[in-house]
C-alpha cells in the first residue's frame, strides 16, 4: 500500500508517457517548445508496463491514468494499454489528452482495454483556439472527442482552462455545447505550473467567477459532498440533471487532504504531488535489475516507491508565503 504520514492512501497512478506535445498552450509552454527529454532517458514500453505491474500487484493501485505532454504522441500507447489490461487485478485505465489523433486511435484504444478519456478543450472558437494553443487544430480536437464518445470511451470528460481576455466569457456556451454533446465539462483553475513561470494569482479566473458566469444561464445544484470522493472536481447538477459540470479549484479550494495520487514521470521518477519539489528515481533500480528476479528486484522497487510516498507533504503549499513553483512544468510532470 502507498500510504503517507497523513494516512492518505494512493490508489490512483498517473503515468506521463512523454513530455512532448503538439500544441503550445500559452498557460503551459512557450512557442518554441521546451528542452525535451532525451530518448535514452525515457522509460521504455517494457519498463512502463513493469512499473504499472509493481503498482497494481504490490502497491494497491487500482486506477491508472496515462498523461503527457501529449500521450497520443507515444508510439507504443496502444500496446502499453493492452499489456496493462492483462494485469491481475486489472486496473481501470484512462487517458488525458488534447484529442489530436484520437479520431484515428479511439477504437483501437477501446479494444486494447482503455476505459475512458479526458480531453482538453478551452474554446469553441477556432480563432481563439489558434491563439491559445498556437496551432490551428480545433477541428481535430472536435473530431477526436466525437470518436472517443462513439468508441465508448465514456464518460468523455472535457477539461477547460479559462484565460482572461481570451476565452473567459465562454463558460456558458461551453456548458451548453457539452450538455448537447453528452460530454462532462470541468473547468480547471490555472495553476503555477507553466514553463514560463508567468502565473499570477490575481490574473487567474477562480471557481467563484466561473460559477457566477454559468449561473447567468443555468441553474446549478451542488452534488452531495459524499459524491466527490477523491476526485479533484467538485460537481454541480445542471438544470435539474442528468448532466453535471465540474470545477477543479486547485488554487482556491484545494483538495489535498483527500489526495489519492502518485505520479510517474516519463523518465521514471516518482512524484508524490504535482507541486512536489523532490522526485525519487525508480529508473535506476529498474535498469539495475531489468527483470524481476529471485532476489526480489520488483520488491525493491515497491520499497523505494513506498518510501517516496511516506515523504508526501500535506498539501501543495500554494498558500505558503515561501511557495516555490516546481522546477518541472506540468507538461513534464504529467497533468
Ligand atoms: P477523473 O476525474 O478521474 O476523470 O480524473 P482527473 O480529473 O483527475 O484527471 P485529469 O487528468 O483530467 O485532470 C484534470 C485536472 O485536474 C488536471 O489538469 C489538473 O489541473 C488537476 N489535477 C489532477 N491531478 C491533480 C493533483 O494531484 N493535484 C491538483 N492540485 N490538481 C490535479
Ligand atoms: N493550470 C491548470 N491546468 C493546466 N493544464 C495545463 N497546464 C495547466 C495549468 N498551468 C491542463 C490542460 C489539460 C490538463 C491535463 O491540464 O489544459 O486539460
Ligand atoms: Fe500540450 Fe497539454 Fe501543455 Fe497544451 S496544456 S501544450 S495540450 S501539454
Amino acid at each position: 500500500m502507498l500510504i503517507d504520514t497523513y494516512g492518505r492512501v494512493a490508489t490512483d497512478l498517473r503515468v506521463s508517457l512523454t513530455d512532448r506535445c503538439n500544441l503550445r498552450c500559452t498557460y503551459c509552454m512557450p512557442e518554441e517548445g521546451l528542452q525535451w527529454l532525451a530518448k535514452p532517458d525515457l522509460l521504455t514500453d517494457d519498463e512502463i508496463v513493469r512499473l504499472v505491474r509493481v503498482a497494481v500487484t504490490r502497491l494497491g493501485v487500482t486506477e491508472v491514468r496515462f498523461t503527457g505532454g501529449e500521450p497520443l504522441l507515444r508510439p507504443g500507447l496502444v500496446g502499453i494499454v493492452e499489456r496493462c489490461a492483462r494485469l491481475e487485478p486489472r486496473p481501470r485505465m484512462s487517458l488525458t489528452t488534447n484529442g489530436i489523433g484520437l479520431k484515428r486511435t479511439a477504437a483501437a484504444l477501446k479494444a486494447a482495454g482503455l476505459d475512458r478519456v479526458n480531453v482538453s478543450l478551452d474554446t469553441l472558437r477556432p480563432d481563439v483556439f489558434k491563439t491559445l494553443t498556437r496551432r490551428d487544430r480545433h477541428k481535430d480536437v472536435l473530431e477526436g472527442l466525437r470518436a472517443a464518445r462513439d468508441a465508448g470511451l465514456t464518460p468523455v470528460k472535457v477539461n477547460t482552462v479559462l484565460m482572461p481576455g481570451l476565452n473567459e466569457d465562454e463558460a456558458p456556451d461551453l456548458l451548453a455545447w457539452a450538455v448537447e454533446n453528452d460530454y462532462e465539462l470541468r473547468f480547471i483553475e490555472q495553476m503555477p505550473l507553466d514553463a514560463q513561470h508567468g502565473w499570477k494569482r490575481d490574473g487567474m479566473i477562480t471557481a467563484g467567477d466561473i460559477l457566477q458566469s454559468l449561473r447567468t444561464r443555468f441553474e446549478l445544484t451542488e452534488e452531495g459532498s459524499g459524491e466527490r470522493g477523491s476526485a479533484p472536481a467538485e460537481r454541480w447538477i445542471v438544470d435539474g440533471g442528468p448532466h453535471r459540470v465540474g470545477v477543479i479549484a486547485s488554487v482556491t479550494r484545494p483538495f489535498c487532504s483527500a489526495c489519492d495520487r502518485t505520479r510517474l514521470t516519463a523518465d521514471g521518477q516518482v512524484r508524490t504531488c504535482l507541486f512536489a519539489t523532490e522526485e525519487t528515481d525508480l529508473r535506476g533500480a529498474l535498469r539495475a535489475a531489468p527483470e524481476d528476479s529471485a532476489d526480489g528486484s520488483d520488491e525493491e522497487i515497491a520499497r523505494i516507491w513506498k518510501r517516496a510516498m511516506w515523504g508526501k507533504k500535506a498539501g501543495s503549499g500554494l498558500d505558503d508565503p515561501s511557495f516555490l513553483q516546481p522546477d518541472r512544468p506540468m507538461s513534464a510532470i504529467g497533468g
